[in-house]
């Protein structure tokens, strides 16, 4: 990837659509000494988001963007990011894809952790599509972005047995854990931390 470091942390926005679990972790490691990151803005494209109340828990700015235009969120999402400074994105549960623009004018620096053990499942319901081809493991995939869906370059994964009487909800879950350490440890590990 064509960031470093240097002595600064990389100021990062998380886009998120609901709860923000992943975004309470990535703000938790931002804050470590050993965190190459500093968390700098929350996007959301939906105002009822839950995780939009770690912006005044942390102070950390937000800002919300309707997507029915896509084109117009995106222009004004890539000002604000530009404005602020921002160097790299972490998609973590955000429900929109974004366009093929967005992406070449933000190349290399979007991150996005997915709940499946990609290139399987990529897509939504993936625990129950797990479930329902009775796979002995899932797991969740941190990756960069392209503009294919859940398909760009993996950089790490993490796996999971699946149990017997395993349902959606307890493998969601399960899977969730690991998903709040793995996206730390692969931000670590692009940038050598
Ligand atoms: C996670 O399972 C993530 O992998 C997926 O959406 C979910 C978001 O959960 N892309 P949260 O909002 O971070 O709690």
């Amino acid at each position: 990837m064509a960031l470093s470091t240097g002595n600064k942390k990389i100021k990062t926005a998380v886009f998120i659509s609901g709860t923000g679990s992943n975004l309470l972790s990535l703000i938790k490691f931002s804050k470590l000494k050993i965190s190459p990151i500093s968390i700098d803005m929350i996007i959301s494209n939906n105002a009822k988001s839950k995780g939009l109340h770690y912006s005044k828990q942390f102070r950390i700015k937000k800002k919300i963007y309707n997507f029915k235009i896509k084109s117009s969120a995106e222009e004004k999402i890539l000002l604000e990011l530009k404005r602020n400074k921002i160097d790299l994105v972490c998609l973590a549960g955000f429900m929109k894809i974004l366009s093929k623009n967005f992406i070449n004018k933000f190349k290399g620096k979007i991150l996005n952790i997915h709940p499946s053990l990609l290139p399987k499942f990529k897509g939504l319901n993936t625990h129950e599509r797990a479930l329902k081809n009775k796979e002995k493991f899932s797991g969740c995939t941190v990756h960069y972005v392209n503009s294919k869906l859940d398909s760009g370059m993996i950089i790490l994964q993490k796996k999971v047995k699946i149990i017997k009487g395993e349902t959606s909800k307890t493998l969601r879950h399960k899977i969730l854990k690991q998903e709040h350490k793995l996206y730390p440890e692969a931000i670590k590990k692009i940038f050598n931390s």
